[in-house]
């Protein structure tokens, strides 16, 4: 995981000003706030919206539009479970049914947060004879069983 920096208006002016003279600023600068803190909290609408000149609602729009725009905090662990067909025919559903209830939150492509841990489908690591597969923090694991899921969640989540 990237290492973000702590949410704070102060810097978000910093970061807003960085970008405030490209041209089209507005995405830029949605960019930047995401590359420096992992996430653009509603906070930083009307700091965005007074520094552009536009109006909070055109800026909040262009937010809650693109889902690359995280407006929670950046989640500690990604764990991304493959949903494909041949991790499916492996028991991909299950294991996911299973992963959802241990980690008390539904399986979601926009990485909402859920405590420590974001839980996000993908769709085929290439690892498609070996499934169910999951990518955790951006390593494979493979052959998954809920108790091995279980026993990688311990380990990751301390
Ligand atoms: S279908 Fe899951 S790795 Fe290919």
């Amino acid at each position: 995981m990237p290492d973000y920096i702590a949410w704070s208006p102060e810097k978000a002016v910093e970061v807003i000003g960085a970008e405030a003279d490209k041209e089209g600023a507005l995405m830029p600068i949605l960019h930047a706030l995401v590359r420096t803190f992992g996430w653009v909290p509603d906070e930083a609408v009307p700091l965005i919206a007074g520094i552009l000149n536009l109006s909070r609602a055109d800026v909040h729009g262009t937010l809650t539009f693109y889902h690359d725009f995280r407006r929670h905090p950046a989640p500690r662990h990604v764990v991304k479970l493959c949903q494909a067909e041949a991790c499916q025919a492996r028991g991909s559903v299950a294991l996911t049914a299973h992963a959802e209830q241990k980690l008390g939150t539904k399986i979601d492509a926009h990485g909402h947060t859920h405590g420590a841990v974001s839980l996000e489908p993908i769709y085929c690591l290439g690892l498609c004879a070996s499934g169910p597969n999951a990518l955790v923090d951006g390593r494979p694991h493979a052959r998954l069983t809920p108790d091995r899921f279980d026993a990688l969640m311990a380990e990751t989540v301390r």
